[in-house]
């Protein structure tokens, strides 16, 4: 079904997730009707009126401007700070008291269903929570999108909302909601790990004489090839990584390096994992 979708918060995951739909939606056509977008702060919302003038996006100034459309949105996604969530439900739940099966999506980390639906309780309205984590690559319709709903959620908002999201990358949907914390280390957190390994590799290329342009160009060109080929091989990573490796090669050479017994990589990975594991867990209580 073709939906509107409202978006509260168009900072960098509402703008990645925006950008990511008007994209696709250039291309499909049939994912959505118009976004409907409203952000407590003027700036971004004016940044938004004067990017977008000729996209199917609407940015209201005031929550109010949604009695005045001739289709409400029923798909809403929070796309504010953790500790936004309950004034951004709020402010919402006036305008949804006799709507019936509003889907809310919220991305906020750490913020429990539970919690969501408490919120949403004390309207008349019935509104569907859910929770998805998305990653920025759904900019570009290349992120990793966890959902999750609990056996309350209907199936036909569940693959409402799978749909819209399957537009911007690979949606999985969790059968627990304490896998999110695992989720949003792996793939939320994700993409700076390997910007910082590229971030790495760039500088010191550049420091062993390629030119900045080429150290940029062909670090990216390299993780780009080698993701590609773990994804067209029937071949795990570590197969990959055994078929680079020569005995007494160049990469033997390096991996040492990576793997010295004090602070073996796999290890570090293990650790990093690990905290931001246990920082999502702080954030959710
Ligand atoms: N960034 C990521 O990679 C990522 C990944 C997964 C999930 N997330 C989740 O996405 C959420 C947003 O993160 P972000 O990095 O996009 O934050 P952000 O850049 O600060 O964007 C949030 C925007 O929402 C506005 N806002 C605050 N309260 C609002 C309300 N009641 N109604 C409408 N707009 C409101 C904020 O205005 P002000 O600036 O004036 O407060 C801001 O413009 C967080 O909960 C985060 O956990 C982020």
């Amino acid at each position: 079904m073709v939906t509107n979708l409202l978006i509260l918060g168009g900072g960098n995951m509402g703008g990645a997730l925006i950008r990511g739909w008007l994209k696709t939606q250039k291309k499909t056509k049939t994912l959505f009707n118009s976004i409907v977008l409203f952000d407590t702060n003027r700036d971004t919302r004016e940044k938004w009126q004067k990017k977008t003038p000729t996209e199917p996006l609407l940015v209201v100034d005031d929550l109010h401007d949604l009695n005045t459309l001739e289709t409400k949105p029923t798909t809403i996604v929070l796309a504010v700070k953790p500790d936004g969530v309950a004034d951004a439900i709020n402010s919402l739940l006036p305008y949804y008291e006799r709507e019936s099966d509003t889907c809310l999506i919220s991305v906020a980390a750490g913020v429990p269903t539970k919690r969501l639906r408490a919120i949403c309780a004390t309207s008349k309205g019935r509104m569907v929570v859910l929770r998805a984590m998305p990653n920025l690559p759904v900019e570009v319709a290349q992120g990793v999108i966890a959902l999750y709903g609990d056996d309350t959620v209907p199936a036909a908002c569940y693959d409402r909302v799978a749909r819209l999201f399957s537009a911007l990358g690979t949606v999985t949907r969790l059968s627990e909601e304490s896998l999110f914390d695992v989720i949003t280390a792996l793939c939320g957190s994700g993409p700076a790990y390997v910007y910082a390994f590229m971030e790495g590799l760039e500088e010191a290329a550049v420091r062993y004489g390629l030119s900045p342009a080429d150290a940029r160009s062909l670090t990216l060109a390299m993780v780009r090839g080698a993701a590609a080929l773990v994804t067209e091989k029937a071949c795990s990573p570590a197969q990959l990584r055994n078929h680079v490796t020569s005995p007494r090669g160049t990469t033997q050479a390096a991996l040492e390096v990576l793997n010295r017994k004090k602070a073996p990589l796999p290890q570090l990975i293990d650790a990093a994992l690990k905290a931001a594991i246990k920082r999502a867990q702080q954030l959710a209580s």
